[in-house]
């Protein structure tokens, strides 16, 4: 059974033309004009793209005492009603855990996943038992990305020497560890100082981590790579400070990647001085919302290149979840949703606005993060022999979010109300058609693991020439005798 796609105009991180998609099962087998098949999708006034690609979730974590309400099953519905064929996660050994059992673990609750997925592993502690693992991790189980919290201190947060330690072993297996950048030491200690003071409303949470602290943290990170031999993937760059450290490092040749998430560009800091405690709450995250200054940045990040990807750091908790933190804006736990929102959000202020075109678009929801993370063109990609993650977009249907229509599972939306122009008519993982002229039919359990492997083009490139760059004893033929 062939599919056909036509009438459409494909566009890709470095094309726009027309040509119709042919598909047979997993696979994009042929594109050109005038294809024929055994059903045809009809894309007439419709672009084709690459699926999107979310490269940063947090599906039924386990955090601050409670786990994030979107799993698998309703967080990847949630993906492929808004265009996202493939979510990268995060497996999260508790401190003293093996990687390898919380990864069977992060097994068993992707096996509800409606869409393609991933795994990033999270270092969140150090020793030999982890030092083996990683090995086993990169060359026998397809995760060649380790995240590393600089943030959350007493939970998940390492330390300088254990984040070298853990770079360098990435440097050896040819993996790229990703960072989150904020001085866990510093936040903690504004945290206990605002509280004292009797700043406890949800306000306080951006008291806690102003910019610098994530500006620090991010230059240390980069610091710390390149030292390392590592190339480096900050997650959640939210303000100018970071981006800044980025932007200089990559001017510089170093091997660093920043990704913005869709609320940092779109949502700002006086959502926190919301009336309503529960409004300001719900956008409880970490890092929080900035200013319109910081968000031109990240824009600006994306036009220019010096910033890669768009994400949503998707972690979904319930209002009543939120409300633990009443009191006490410490106990809110961190994260916000966005999985169904992204590509329509950032299509209705990205593209519609002029900031960035269609193609950066794509590049920045799904082929840049396939190249980095080093499935392409299996996935981020519209050429023969790719999956058939696709998604047929109308580019003049439009919706206004809200929380009553949406497939997560939480009871509210921090882009409720906003007007978006721009949504997928169909979206197709690996050719099953999950949304079918605008309706939601993801099947349960239909996605699978992308192994991912390690030792890159950029890994290897890097590796070669800090080999060559290396310091090295300097030869000499005639050595004075040591003073005796
Ligand atoms: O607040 C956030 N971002 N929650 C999810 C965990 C993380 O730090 O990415
Ligand atoms: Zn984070
Ligand atoms: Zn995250
Ligand atoms: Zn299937």
């Amino acid at each position: 059974m062939t599919k056909v796609i036509k009438g459409g105009t494909i566009v890709t991180a470095d094309l726009t033309y027309e040509a119709d998609v042919k598909i047979d099962g997993d696979k994009i087998i042929e594109i050109g004009p005038d294809l024929s098949g055994d059903e045809v999708i009809d894309a007439t006034g419709c672009y084709i793209m690459p699926g999107g690609i979310d490269p940063h979730t947090h599906l039924e974590m386990p955090f601050m005492g409670t786990y994030s309400t979107d799993d698998f099953a309703s967080g990847t519905r949630a993906a492929l009603a808004g265009g996202t064929t493939m979510v990268v996660d995060f497996c999260l050994p508790s401190p003293g855990e093996s990687l390898l059992d919380s990864l069977k673990v992060w097994d068993n609750k992707s096996a509800q996943a409606a869409c393609d997925y991933s795994y990033h592993m999270a270092i969140t502690w150090w020793g030999e038992q982890v030092f083996d693992e990683m090995k086993i991790i990169t060359e026998e189980k397809g995760i060649n990305t380790f995240k590393h919290f600089l943030a959350y201190k007493g939970a998940l947060m390492v330390n300088d020497d254990e984040l070298y330690s853990s770079f360098k072993r990435c440097a050896e297996l040819g993996a790229t560890p990703l960072v989150h950048a904020e001085n866990g030491d510093v936040i903690a200690e504004l945290t206990a100082q605002l509280l004292a003071e009797g700043n406890t409303g949800p306000e306080a949470h951006a008291y806690s981590r102003p910019t610098q602290v994530e500006g620090e943290a991010t230059n240390r990170a980069i610091m710390i790579a390149d030292m390392a031999g590592a190339p480096l993937y900050v997650v959640h760059t939210s303000c100018e400070e970071a981006h800044e450290a980025i932007r200089r490092a990559k001017m510089q040749g170093k091997r660093v990647w920043g990704e913005p998430l869709v609320q940092h560009l779109v949502l700002d800091d006086s959502e926190y001085s919301n009336e309503d405690w529960d409004h300001a709450a719900r956008r409880v995250m970490s890092p929080p919302f900035r200013n319109k200054q910081h968000q031109d940045s990240l824009w600006a990040g994306l036009a220019s290149g010096s910033l890669s990807c768009v994400a949503t750091d998707h972690c979904a908790f319930t209002t009543e979840q939120k409300r633990f933190g009443v009191g006490d804006f410490s106990k809110i736990p961190n994260g916000t949703g966005g999985l169904e929102d992204r590509l329509p959000v950032l299509w209705t202020k990205g593209v519609n606005t002029g900031r960035i075109t269609m193609n950066e678009f794509v590049a920045v929801t799904s082929t840049n993060i396939a190249k980095i993370l080093n499935c392409y063109p299996q996935k981020g990609a519209v050429l023969v022999g790719s999956d058939a993650d696709l998604v047929v977009w109308d580019p003049k249907a439009n919706k206004t979010i809200t929380a009553d229509t949406q497939a997560s599972a939480i009871d509210y939306n921090v882009f409720e109300g906003i007007e978006v122009t721009g949504l997928p008519r169909y979206v197709l993982s690996r050719g099953y058609v999950a949304v079918d002229n605008g309706t939601l039919k993801a099947k349960e359990g239909h996605g699978k693991f992308v192994a991912r492997d390690a030792n890159g083009s950029v890994n290897t490139a890097l590796s070669k020439w800090k080999d060559l760059t290396a310091p090295r004893p300097v030869e000499r033929s005639g050595i004075p005798a040591t003073g005796v």
